[in-house]
């Protein structure tokens, strides 16, 4: 699968960890930074996997701060994405069967490495159940069109 990654420089530390991870499980990793561990704005990462993501470059993105919510806020802003917050399992399990996610949002601040191999491993085996679940996606497209109508 190709999948990109970003990080600020809250995440900056797991995401090397996350990258190893990913090449190991045979995935094709585009990495969008940051490049150092200075501080970054998550905003301007969550732009670089988002808009791959919403345009089909990339099937998947994960995207990594303090809290993982500054990225799922700012990448949600991307029509076709669909960025969620998870912090264990479930979430990330339930985040692929009922929400079709598209994109992983962490908090390097909150969880330990071992708990985010396993969210990661789950979130990118787990089938969207579609069925009624397809009924509500398409929903939430809608819900982006009619948001954009009237806009320049
Ligand atoms: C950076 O200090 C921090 O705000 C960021 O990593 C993230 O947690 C934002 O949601």
């Amino acid at each position: 699968m190709n999948i990109a990654i970003g990080s600020d420089h809250r995440g900056f530390h797991v995401r090397s960890k996350v990258i190893e991870l990913l090449a190991r499980l045979g995935h094709t990793v585009h990495d969008v930074g940051t490049f150092s561990s200075g501080a970054c704005d998550y905003p301007d990462i969550a732009a670089l996997v988002g808009k791959k993501v919403g345009a089909g470059e990339v099937e998947r993105g994960i995207l990594i701060c303090g809290t993982g919510l500054g990225m799922c806020i700012a990448a949600n802003k991307f029509p076709g994405v669909r960025a969620a917050p998870c912090h264990d399992d479930i979430t990330a399990e339930m985040s692929r069967r009922h929400n079709d996610s598209n994109i992983l949002c962490l908090p390097a601040d909150l969880l330990g490495e071992r708990l985010i191999d396993r969210m990661i491993e789950l979130w990118l085996t787990t089938p969207f159940e579609g069925g009624r679940h397809q009924r509500r996606v398409d929903k939430i497209r809608k819900l982006e069109e009619s948001a954009g109508e009237g806009r320049e």
